[in-house]
């Protein structure tokens, strides 16, 4: 089956956004590992960014629709700061009925107190936060091990 790979605002920044928070390897580079994570499982991986909250939630309900279609296993999510702001991305989820594995590359509890709470996390199958970007490839992991 496959799996949605979601970044969200900024991402497509990574490799010369504050590396010292989000290190040298470009959304290319991070879209390459989780396809080779995926495939090492026998899976594949749909890859998109967007910088725009809801071109996201377009994304998560063809994600749902694909999920209850058995065509798509889930989705590995990182929304960027609409982690902390985001009401309708917690109700896109919730309404698309759909796993959602959340990614932080940093630790988001050792940041600033604004990005301590997640709207995102009550409505998630699982997290993985402050791995680098190693956190997409257990974002994978996880995510077939609970629906395999
Ligand atoms: C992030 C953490 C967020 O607080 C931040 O706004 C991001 C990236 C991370 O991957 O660590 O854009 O989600």
């Amino acid at each position: 089956a496959s799996i949605m790979v979601l970044n969200g605002p900024n991402l497509n920044l990574l490799g010369t956004r504050e590396p010292a928070q989000y290190g040298h390897e470009t959304l290319a580079d991070v879209e390459k590992l989780c396809a080779d994570a995926a495939a090492a499982l026998g899976h594949q991986v749909v890859c998109h960014q967007s910088n725009h909250e809801g071109v996201l939630i377009d994304l998560i309900h063809e994600a749902g629709q694909k999920v209850k279609s058995g065509d798509m296993l889930g989705v590995v999510f990182n929304p960027g700061a609409y982690t902390h702001t985001s009401v309708a991305l917690h109700d896109a989820i919730k309404g698309a009925d759909v796993p959602v594995i959340e990614v932080h590359i940093s630790n988001v509890h050792a940041r600033e107190s604004f990005r301590h709470h997640s709207y995102i996390s009550p409505v998630a199958a699982g997290m993985v936060v402050g791995m680098g970007v190693q956190g997409y490839v257990l974002g994978i992991q996880g995510l077939v091990s609970k629906r395999t």
